[in-house]
């Protein structure tokens, strides 16, 4: 169809990301016909690439992805690569002739995706520029797909933000958080209200407490001297976190219109109650380090490349969130994620209050939501246990995606391009959502900053330090999902 024309633009194009997710997103696209032949990439970043380097990388990155070596070798012919200062205005001249001649080639009629994959420091700059120089056409789309990090508190959100307003308006704005492109993360709202019997359950009468656990085995990995800096709270609780206790809890939308949806969403991040951060057991929000595994042979993460020594940057974060509205002030959500935990998981458990009566001593039913890498549902309930008398045991009724489903259905980033394409914003963070998401890690952060004597720590491959079961027991809960 016509509106899947497009010129992108990448900046960042020799990065780990682009390669990792971008290129193959954009394969997948072209190999189901999703993307018209009318389509080219210009890659940019400061290394002095040639055309066909830049297209070796790219079959490099769809190598599992390639059935037919011709039509992978036609799909990279798409690609260009043009060396780029950022803060040179020249360069983007240079830009502006290989684009505008792509366009004449491709028959692309001014439809142009800036997708910037670097250092949030150049957002401002290179949006700046895009504008200034005429990247911008009159004929067509122009969107801005803007990658994590979105700023690191507030005030340098709230910069950031007003920079690429100078040159974009909102709805020209794409900014990525991948979870919301997750199949599952979809699911939660399909789920939420296409059932009578969960959408009936979904309230304080009967729901106990949630709980949202994003979990990684891996350690920081390459990514120490941006992690350093970051921590887990920045990394995982302001963007993805957040929008999956929104998607948990908002209310149902009028209409699955993007300002429906993010109205909704926004509500719920509107309403959560100031946290409480001490350093005693009444703290609702607790932080923990890795140190090395029990077994000596997984490294702390002190010990991990681009990482001070000495460092007290949180590679761990549990807490207890309120909802401060009618609906929902009585159910903690609590939250978990970190690295070199004992598993990669995200998951959600939905936890809910037991009979009350006198009938029986049931176990609370549950309702596991699995985001990945398992995909799929899983229900407790209680059934009688065969045999005399009127005694109980749990019956999981459980539906896991199979192997394959889960390989063949879209990812992330495939879905969240394609939307790009088609000008649907819904999802993607609204500002308000990041604005509001950053107000609130902020009381945390500010906190953690003056605490800087120690921070708990928890062996590598465990679910973390005894403090984010505490959290849980104060309230008489405990976590589901134990590693
Ligand atoms: C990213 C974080 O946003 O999400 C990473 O920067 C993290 O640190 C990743 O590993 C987790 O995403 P996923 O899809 O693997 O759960």
């Amino acid at each position: 169809s016509e509106d899947t024309k497009a010129l992108f633009i990448i900046f960042g194009a020799t990065g780990d990301l682009a390669h990792r997710k971008l290129y193959p997103a954009i394969y997948r696209l072209y190999k189901k016909g999703m993307l018209s032949e009318s389509f080219a990439v210009i890659g940019t970043a400061r290394r002095d690439w040639s055309d066909e380097h830049y297209q070796e990388v790219v079959l490099d990155s769809i190598e599992d992805l390639i059935d037919s070596k011709e039509h992978a070798e036609s799909f990279a012919k798409h690609f260009r690569y043009q060396s780029h200062n950022v803060k040179d205005s020249e360069h983007y001249h240079t830009l502006k002739e290989l684009a505008d001649t792509l366009d004449e080639e491709y028959a692309i009629e001014g439809n142009r995706i800036f997708y910037l994959s670097m250092s949030p420091s150049f957002f401002g700059t290179i949006t700046h520029h895009l504008r200034e120089q005429s990247l911008v056409t009159e004929n067509g789309f122009n969107r801005v797909i803007i990658e994590k990090p979105f700023g690191t508190d507030f005030d340098s959100s709230k910069a950031l933000n007003d920079e690429i307003n100078d040159s974009f308006d909102e709805d020209q704005l794409y900014r990525i958080d991948h979870y919301l492109g997750k199949e599952m993360v979809q699911n939660l709202l399909a789920m939420r209200f296409s059932n009578r019997l969960i959408e009936n359950s979904w309230n304080k009468d009967s729901i106990s407490n949630i709980q949202i656990t994003l979990s990684e085995d891996l350690g920081v990995e390459e990514r120490g001297e941006y992690y350093d800096k970051s921590g887990a709270l920045r990394d995982m609780v302001q963007n993805h976190m957040l929008q999956v206790v929104s998607l948990l809890t908002m209310k149902k939308p009028a209409s699955f219109t993007t300002n429906n949806v993010r109205k909704e969403k926004l509500a719920i991040l509107k309403a959560l109650k100031d946290p409480k951060v001490t350093q005693d057991d009444k703290t609702e929000f607790v932080r923990g380090q890795y140190a090395p595994s029990e077994d000596g042979k997984t490294k702390g993460y002190r010990q991990e490349e681009k990482v001070d020594p000495d460092t007290l940057t949180e590679t761990f974060v549990a807490g207890k969130l309120t909802i401060d509205t009618d609906e929902w002030r009585d159910v903690p959500v609590y939250i978990r994620t970190g690295k070199r935990l004992s598993e990669k998981t995200s998951r959600v458990d939905i936890v809910f209050r037991s009979t009350e009566s006198d009938l029986f001593s049931d176990q609370p039913t549950l309702l596991s939501v699995l985001i990945s890498p398992d995909e799929g549902i899983e229900l407790t309930l209680n059934n009688k246990k065969i045999g005399p008398g009127m005694h109980l045991e749990p019956t999981q009724l459980s539906n896991l995606r199979s192997e394959d489903t889960v390989k063949d259905s879209p990812e992330a980033y495939e879905k969240l391009i394609l939307d790009v394409l088609n000008g649907d914003e819904t999802h993607f963070a609204h500002w308000g959502e990041v604005a509001t998401s950053w107000k609130y890690v902020d009381q945390i952060r500010k906190e953690w900053d003056n605490m800087t004597e120690s921070i708990p720590f928890y062996p590598a491959l465990t679910m973390g330090p005894k403090e984010a079961d505490v959290l849980l027991e104060q309230q008489n809960h405990k976590w589901i999902f134990k590693g």
